[in-house]
């Protein structure tokens, strides 16, 4: 069933339906991938509740209709499943995106009000909590995602592939096949000097391809399209729409892109009208001007733009395999 928000958004407002929120930006890993876990104690300065609560009201006005909660690491924010029932009370579509260490504790008291968790495993062995920095972090995750099944909420894995982890394909998919749970697989993005040296090289990037490919083919429950393998290994332009279908916000509530290239603020959520920004001549503007933007080989960015750019052969595979990626 395609949510009404959905077709309002792609058809006659042409305005983000999804929020992104940086939900804290405390984190207890220490990802190589990742240095959200760098920010010193004066960088902290989370929204309160009630300033969340103003924010999800602000978001909802504006036709957003699902909420993400994400970091930092959202689990370590103790009110969260008091944002997250709020939001369900508002109608939102909820999810988050976790590291799963604290999964197994919090699982009853968050599951109820989460529609789709996804949870980040990077590698099925010891290297995952090598590349995390915290021991025992992938048996928790694992443990996490076990618990958290006999909820309705639907689970995916995120792996996010570097130069690290390139090995670790077969692994992955066996995992995802022994807990019964899809698994999607994103190229690592470059953040400066900090992840520089995990780079994926052009040719470990095509061989991670052609066998994501591979178990896809042999039925594996992979999440990433057929068109996102074809326009990804042969590096194919494609329009960029994710900006029109997802804005977000940080920790300390400034309205931005959740796309490193597009280093844009718009606003902050405790003086901002979401409704206000998305309907200013500059913000369609950008829309316009962020089509032509290909810098990024995001699997989201560019699912979410063949969805919205109605690509037919990305809608075939998606009505066949029921599963669209607005979430
Ligand atoms: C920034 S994290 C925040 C949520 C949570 N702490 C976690 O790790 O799942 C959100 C997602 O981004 C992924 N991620 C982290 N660094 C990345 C990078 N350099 N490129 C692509 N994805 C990355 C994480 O693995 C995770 O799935
Ligand atoms: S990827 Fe997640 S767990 Fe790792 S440092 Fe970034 S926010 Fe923390």
């Amino acid at each position: 069933m395609i949510p009404l928000g959905l077709i309002r958004s792609r058809f006659f407002t042409h305005t983000p339906y999804r929020l992104m929120h940086v939900v804290t930006s405390l984190c207890n890993a220490r990802c190589i991938m990742c240095d959200q876990w760098k920010k010193s104690p004066e960088q902290i300065n989370d929204l309160s509740l009630e300033e969340i609560i103003k924010m999800l009201e602000n978001a909802k006005k504006a036709g957003i209709f699902i909420y993400t909660a994400w970091g930092g690491e959202p689990l370590l924010r103790k009110d969260l499943h008091l944002i997250l029932k709020y939001a369900k009370k508002l109608n939102f579509i909820t999810s988050i995106i976790t590291n799963g260490y604290y999964l197994k504790k919090r699982c009853d008291e968050l599951m109820p009000y989460i529609d789709s968790l996804v949870v980040s495993i990077d590698s099925n062995d010891d290297l995952h909590d090598k590349m995390r920095g915290i021991n025992g972090i992938k048996d928790k995750a694992i443990e996490g995602i076990k618990i958290c099944s006999k909820y309705k909420t639907k689970i995916t894995i995120n792996s996010v592939i570097c130069k690290m982890n390139v090995d670790k394909i077969d692994g992955l998919v066996k995992l995802s096949d022994e807990l019964s749970v899809p698994i999607n697989f994103q190229p690592m993005d470059v953040f400066g000097e900090y992840n520089e040296k995990y780079r994926l090289t052009e040719e470990d990037f095509k061989k991670i391809l052609t066998k994501i490919l591979t178990y896809k083919k042999a039925g594996y429950n992979i999440l990433n399209s057929y068109q996102y393998l074809n326009i990804a290994f042969k590096k194919n332009h494609f329009c960029c729409h994710a900006p029109k279908c997802i804005i977000s916000v940080d920790a300390n509530g400034n309205i931005i892109h959740f796309i490193n290239a597009l280093d844009k603020k718009w606003g902050n959520v405790k003086t901002d009208s979401f409704k206000d920004i998305f309907n200013s001549k500059e913000f369609k503007q950008f829309l316009k001007e962020s089509e032509k933007c290909n810098k990024c080989r995001y699997s989201c960015v560019i699912e979410i733009s063949l969805a919205y750019s109605l690509n037919p052969r990305y809608l075939i595979e998606r009505i066949i395999s029921s599963r669209f990626s607005y979430l």
